[in-house]
């Protein structure tokens, strides 16, 4: 059987990777390396355990040793590991730096040694930077923006250089916003769902008319799945929803699936660099026979009604890490 190492799997959508590689793709052993930064929860796996193709390790991928120790043996990588909140990194981008390009090279350097068969890096569509009109092709320019798209740049052009320059057979997913059960609730649509629940004001930045392309987690994981499967050595794929929709919108959509007020709706200082619009060419992904399958009209309701049964799983995230308390104090005072 073969082995497969997931970085940042007890994270949002690596934990949902972990749990359809464990279901669907029985050929391999599955272990998940994550530090379980604020981001990383192990209960997210908690369903996982016990099941004896499945493993959890605790470690860093900043820590060469620990990295090296993990990959021994292994034949395929997928690497999600990352701080992944854009407005963190224009907080602090220390850990950006540390974690998504020093640590993917980490990974990169011990998985060339170790001679594995398949690395797929985790990249995201932000790494291009933001569109006004089209989408964005996989040999588009790379013009990230924010200190986590420059970040995730990084690591995706470090991927590429490991093709290049040493062979390592890369290849490079870019996902675009990603929604699902699960998610931290940092990010848009839990945060607005979460504080909708709470009846709390939901801070919709500038004029809330940005664009981004919506992917259901369950597409988002069969997309990589494809390209770890099928994709080509040193290939980028594009893994995108077709599915744009202003900030707004989707505020009003939650408001609305909750049957709540628009007056929680309060219109906030924009995030500084704030990229307009992201879209996606998925041509390339499609023709390997992926295609995103879930409706957004129905599926983001679901997904809401996931967050308002599961307030034990977000309600003490909110109300009692001190990551979440801190961070969001000092961000959302500054736009109030
Ligand atoms: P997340 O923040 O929910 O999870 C990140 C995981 O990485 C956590 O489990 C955390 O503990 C772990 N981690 C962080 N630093 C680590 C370190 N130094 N060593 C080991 N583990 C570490 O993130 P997510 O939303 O699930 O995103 C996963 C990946 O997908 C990231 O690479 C992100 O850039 C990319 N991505 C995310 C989206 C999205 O919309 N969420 C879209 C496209 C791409
Ligand atoms: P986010 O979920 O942080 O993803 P990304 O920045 O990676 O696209 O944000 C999605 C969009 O929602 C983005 O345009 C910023 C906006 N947004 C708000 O208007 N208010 C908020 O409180 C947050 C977190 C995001």
């Amino acid at each position: 059987m073969k082995k497969m190492l997931i970085t940042g799997g007890a994270g949002f959508i690596g934990s949902h990777f972990a749990r359809y590689a464990l279901r669907h793709l029985p050929q391999f052993q599955i272990t998940v390396f994550d530090a379980l930064t604020y981001a990383g929860n192990r209960a997210n796996l908690s369903d996982l355990e016990g099941d004896p193709r499945f493993k959890f390790i605790h470690g860093d991928v900043r820590d060469k040793a620990a990295v090296s120790e993990a990959v021994q043996g292994t034949h395929y990588v997928v690497h999600f590991a990352a701080e992944s909140h854009v407005d963190r990194s224009i907080h602090n981008p220390d850990a950006f730096v540390t974690t998504d390009v020093y640590g993917t090279y980490v990974m990169l350097e011990a998985c060339l040694k170790a001679k594995i068969e398949r690395f797929v890096h985790i990249s995201t569509d932000e790494v291009y930077g933001t569109i006004e009109q089209g989408a964005f092709t996989e040999t588009d320019p790379l013009h990230p923006n924010s200190p986590y798209a420059s970040s995730k740049a990084g690591a995706d052009l470090m991927a590429r250089a490991y093709f290049q320059t040493y062979g390592l057979p890369v290849v490079i997913t870019r996902g675009s916003n990603t929604y699902g059960s699960h998610q931290y609730p940092e990010k848009l649509i839990p945060l607005f769902v979460t504080n909708a629940l709470e009846d709390k004001l939901l801070p919709v930045y500038g004029d809330g008319h940005q664009v981004r392309d919506w992917l259901h987690v369950m597409d988002h994981v069969t997309g990589i799945a494809t390209a770890l499967l099928k994709g080509e050595p040193g290939q980028a794929y594009n893994v995108g929803g077709d599915n744009e929709r202003l900030n707004i919108e989707i505020t009003k959509m939650i408001l609305k699936t909750l049957g709540k007020p628009e007056s929680l709706i309060r219109y906030v200082t924009d995030r500084p660099g704030h990229d307009r619009r992201y879209a996606l060419d998925t041509s390339k992904l499609r023709a390997l026979g992926w295609q995103p399958k879930m409706d957004f009209e129905t599926a983001l309701p679901e997904v809401i009604r996931w967050y308002a049964q599961n307030q034990d799983w977000w309600q003490p995230i909110k109300t009692q890490h001190e990551a979440y308390t801190a961070f969001s104090k000092a961000w959302y005072e500054e736009r109030a």
